[in-house]
């Protein structure tokens, strides 16, 4: 997502209409019953997910338009199919290397790096076999058809939609672009007691953050983490922790027969992520291109994110049998797969197109906007040889 800086919330964000209201009112009511169930309080992953993909209700999973100049937030593949397209070059790489192979998406969007990417890969007459897409919402699910029947009719048939992670496996490349800040996470906070974890409760008809005892398993993978940094965090510092990371790659370990992933999402290392100066964590929330870090605000209207930790999402890897084969920002890597030639190849365009385009490269390359904050990482299995996006600079000494 392009961003700028957090706001705070009562301020200036615009009111929504009444039907969104009622809408996130219904959300309102399930989030409370959730937490009546469970004494009161639930654990801030348990919220983020019912905010974010209760059926029918939740952001993800609710009709809002999300994405775009009239929806919450921009991302790469909105902005220009040049992001696409450089990802598609890297793709074309790997299903040549590997003779044939399929493309699995994880939460696709709008659908525009589908399209982006086959159309560019038909140029280079490399197409995969299959374009799987794994999308957890129903509605963007929708979109994303609509879109792609619109757009790419021709190419239709070698697109699927999955509910699920795919039985049979995949051979070839695996993709998500700002599906790792989507994830739920838990929230902590370093007392002089020790770590509370930051529940989720209620108090005067609104959530609030409730600190609680961190069960032992919290616990254990707080102290790990503690123990992995230069210092121990100072009192009252507050984070996030993706517990779940994990059992998730697990899972997509299970399902790359022989290939590549690769994830592309704001983030930092552990050092960098827990730096002593980020005394608040990384919870963003996006709301009609208003960036602030209140979660609790009209939930299901908003989209709710937390960077990522790329050293955990290295180690989580290393765990699950999949090597870490290259680290680097989003500039490094959309050189390595070829922007500056892609770039030469519109020179025949007129003025006002190379400006626009100008534009978009600068958004997705100068590092104050998404080229140094984004960060892309590849993960392979029974795949050794070295990736194009990571042969300019490869920074996995910094994880
Ligand atoms: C910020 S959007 C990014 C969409 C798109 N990749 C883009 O760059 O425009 C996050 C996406 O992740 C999807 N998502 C969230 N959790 C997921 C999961 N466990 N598996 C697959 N997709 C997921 C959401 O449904 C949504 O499509």
């Amino acid at each position: 997502m392009t961003q700028s800086k957090p706001l705070k919330t009562e301020s200036i964000l615009p009111v929504p209409d009444q039907d969104a209201l009622f809408q996130s009112q219904k959300l309102i009511e399930c989030i409370k019953a959730a937490l009546q169930k469970q004494g009161g309080a639930i654990s801030f992953d348990e919220y983020m997910k019912l905010a974010l993909y209760e059926p029918g209700l939740g952001y993800y999973s609710a009709g809002s338009r999300k994405f775009g100049s009239d929806g919450d937030f921009v991302t790469a593949p909105e902005l220009s199919p040049i992001f696409s397209q450089c990802l598609a070059r890297q793709c074309e790489q790997v299903l040549n290397e590997l003779g044939t192979g399929n493309i699995l998406e994880l939460g696709a969007g709008t659908g525009a790096m589908a399209r982006d990417i086959l159309l560019e890969l038909e140029k280079q007459n490399s197409l995969p076999d299959k374009y799987l897409i794994l999308e957890v919402s129903a509605d963007l699910k929708q979109r994303q058809q609509d879109n792609l029947k619109e757009t790419i009719p021709h190419l239709l048939d070698r697109v699927t939609w999955l509910d699920t992670l795919p039985v049979e496996g995949v051979s070839g490349v695996v993709l998500a672009n700002e599906v790792l800040d989507a994830l739920p996470v838990k929230r902590f906070k370093k007392t002089s007691t020790g770590f509370k974890e930051m529940k989720v409760g209620l108090g005067d008809n609104q959530f609030i953050w409730v600190g609680s005892d961190a069960e032992d398993k919290l616990l254990k993978s707080l102290e790990g983490l503690e123990n992995d940094l230069a210092a121990p965090f100072p009192e009252n510092y507050i984070s996030e922790i993706n517990t779940q990371l994990e059992q998730w790659l697990s899972g997509l370990e299970k399902v790359l027969y022989r290939g590549v992933m690769i994830f592309i999402d704001y983030g930092y290392s552990t050092a960098e992520y827990y730096h002593p100066e980020r005394m608040d964590g990384s919870l963003l929330c996006h709301y009609r291109h208003r960036v602030h870090a209140d979660p609790f605000y009209n939930p299901g209207l908003q989209d709710i994110t937390s960077s990522a930790n790329f050293t955990a999402v290295a180690e989580s890897a290393d765990a699950v049998g999949l090597h870490v084969s290259g680290y680097t920002n989003q500039t490094y890597f959309l050189f390595g797969c070829g922007l500056e030639e892609l770039l030469a190849d519109m020179n025949q365009l007129d003025i006002k197109a190379q400006t626009k385009i100008a534009q978009q490269v600068r958004i997705l390359t100068m590092p104050e906007e998404m080229g140094e904050r984004f960060k892309v990482m590849a993960l392979t299995k029974k795949y050794d040889n070295a990736l194009k996006g990571f042969a300019l600079m490869d920074q996995r000494v910094r994880l």
